[in-house]
């Protein structure tokens, strides 16, 4: 829906971040450049950019019936693109991760009954509305943290009906949030505890029940498999994923995450749009991701709280020519955060990447990973206006002052959504004199 309000007019930008660039995924050299317009005006009407320039280019179209909002020299970026969540969940794991603490592992709870199959008995037992309630708190946490789109997978059902329930759930908070959810089933995430010991029958029922449902309610744009020995290993997964692609959805891949098991060049023989995790991914895998044109989607925040330092080897990838994405793989186990800010931070300090480069990563290589390069992503005229004042005058300070929340104002369509600074008169209030 476009909005159909006054036009805008953001003035005295310091930084214009627009990522403007090729209509692409930006690799290499080009993940360093953010096309920065100093002292930058953009124009929105109807909820997308008219025009965006330095002041003295655009001030011959700046008439009185734009609303003029003063950014009093802040940075303004695009929102950012989250292209990894799993946001539909019941209950928290608070008690695991103390126990983490202690010394359990990650996959020793998991063999012990909790992990991911808790979270799922917790999830079958709520009701749609109280799914909904917790997920829209979520969703209210992406959007202050500065993110206007994120990637919602299911897969805290393993039924039919659960995973049914979990994608409405993304397709209400879609249409009653102003959080733009691309939803992706992920009946494969886990095998449920009836299907004990019977991965090839809970495969087959994924690949002949839920996905025919889900294609024929038009729930889910991508199909996600967990690919990893013990659960669904390379043969499984293909099997399941090839169903998926006959059935139209893109395809994305939870991909050597836990240990190498070849789930990258699994993603590059099936065209998939993304493989994601990859710590423990191969030089060959690397490769095969660069031949099939497939992108890379890291997760530095899970490696982090599952306590590891094993990030994926993100330098290696930008030297190969990747079109390198960022993600928070938001949920309640081995990821409860929804910063990407934090996640810009783990990316520069642990990772070598630049700032630069990171938020290339979490804008407009996100939204191309998404199938909407050309929409959102960067700050182009004709894109949506979905952009964020930062409180900062300098770009690289979001990553930099880590664990605050720097977006002051976020807009989506052109309109103000945060409860944090609802007018735009707040922001003046808050500058440091
Ligand atoms: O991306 N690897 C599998 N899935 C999630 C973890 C989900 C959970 O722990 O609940 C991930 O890290
Ligand atoms: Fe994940």
């Amino acid at each position: 829906m476009e909005s159909e309000s006054h036009p805008i007019a953001i003035v005295n930008c310091g930084q214009l971040v627009t990522l403007a660039g090729p209509a692409r995924p930006r690799v290499g050299q080009q993940l360093r450049d953010l096309s920065i317009i100093d002292s930058g005006v953009m124009l929105v009407r109807n909820g997308r950019i008219e025009t965006l320039g330095r002041h003295q280019e655009v001030k011959g179209q700046l008439t009185p019936e734009y609303e003029v909002i003063d950014a009093e020299g802040r940075a303004i970026l695009p929102g950012f693109v989250d292209a990894h969540t799993h946001i539909v969940f019941a209950g928290t794991r608070a008690d695991e991760y103390e126990l983490r603490a202690t010394g359990a592992t990650y996959q020793q709870i998991a063999e012990a009954g909790g992990g991911i199959r808790s979270t799922v008995r917790k999830t079958r037992d709520a009701s749609e509305g109280a799914l909904f309630n917790a997920a829209e708190r979520y969703s209210n946490w992406f959007l202050r943290t500065g993110t206007t789109t994120i990637e919602a997978k299911s897969g805290y059902g393993l039924s039919l009906v659960d995973e049914i329930k979990i994608l409405r759930v993304i397709r209400r908070l879609n249409r009653t949030t102003p959080l733009e959810c691309v939803p992706t089933f992920f009946g494969a995430h886990e095998i449920p505890d009836e299907y004990r010991g019977r991965t090839r029958e809970y495969a087959e029922l994924v690949a002949r029940e839920m996905l025919p449902e889900v294609a024929e309610q038009e729930l889910a744009e991508y199909c996600d498999v967990f690919c990893e020995p013990g659960v669904f290993d390379v043969p499984t997964s293909r099997s399941i994923l090839t169903s998926a692609r006959k059935l139209s959805f893109g395809l994305r891949v939870h991909a050597d995450q836990l240990s190498q098991s070849g789930g990258a060049e699994m993603a590059a023989e099936l065209g998939a749009a993304t493989a994601d995790h990859l710590e423990h991914v191969a030089e060959r895998g690397i490769e095969a991701l660069q031949r099939a044109g497939v992108q890379p989607v890291l997760l530095p925040a899970s490696v982090y709280t599952l306590g590891s330092k094993r990030f994926a080897p993100a330098r290696r990838m930008i030297e190969a020519g990747l079109g390198i994405v960022l993600a928070t793989d938001f949920n309640p186990g081995s990821s409860p955060t929804p910063s990407i800010p934090f996640v810009l931070s783990l990316a520069c300090t642990q990772m070598g990447m630049t700032p630069a480069e990171a938020i290339t990563a979490a804008t407009i290589n996100a939204a191309w990973s998404l199938g909407r390069g050309t929409e959102i992503g960067s700050l182009e005229a004709g894109k949506r206006a979905n952009f964020v004042i930062h409180d900062c005058r300098d770009y690289r300070e979001i990553p930099y002052f880590a664990g605050i929340e720097s977006a002051m104002a976020v807009f989506v369509r052109g309109e103000p959504v945060t409860a944090k600074t609802p007018c735009p008169e707040n922001i003046g209030a808050r500058v440091p004199q």
